[in-house]
């Protein structure tokens, strides 16, 4: 049976600066994800620091909250099956020196902080950021 799956991802402040906004979605159709919702906004430091509170003794924590409430992002809420590990291999590697061709941090990103796009890492991690960013009435199928 084919279960579907849903993830949560972020076009980061670096891309929407960079007018990615449009690409990055069309690889997510092109790519078999189904869209359920979608909104641009800007994020305080104090909501980025509670969206990445699992990274807040790594070393990059403080720089990585000031980048991601620096500017506009973009939220999607994904669904396919396997959509988790899909959009990861869609993304590319954390770093984008390591990046595989075809990916959007290959195309995207500078660096392995400023590196375009977000994606949900495990079932409930996906779970925990599309409550973050979406009510329930709007994941609503
Ligand atoms: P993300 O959570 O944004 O989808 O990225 P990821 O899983 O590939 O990487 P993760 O280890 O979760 O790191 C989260 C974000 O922190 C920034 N970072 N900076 N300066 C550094 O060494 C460093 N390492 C990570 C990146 O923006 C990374 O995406
Ligand atoms: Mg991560």
């Amino acid at each position: 049976m084919k279960t579907l799956q849903r993830t949560l991802t972020i076009v980061k402040p670096d891309a929407v600066k960079r007018k990615a906004v449009g690409d990055i979605i069309e690889q997510f159709e092109k790519n078999g994800f189904h869209i359920l919702a979608m909104k641009m906004l800007e994020i305080s430091k104090h909501q980025a620091e509670q969206f990445y509170a699992v990274h807040a003794h790594r070393p990059f924590f403080n720089s990585l909250t000031d980048f991601m409430s620096s500017g506009p992002i973009v939220v999607l809420a994904l669904e396919k099956e396997n959509a988790i590990a899909d959009l990861r291999k869609l993304m590319g590697a954390t770093n984008p020196a390591q990046a595989e061709e075809g990916t959007i941090r290959k195309k995207w990103a500078a660096t392995i902080e400023y590196n375009a796009i977000h994606g949900s890492d495990a079932d409930e991690t996906a779970r925990f950021e599309l409550s973050f960013f979406f009510a329930g009435y709007e994941l609503a199928q």
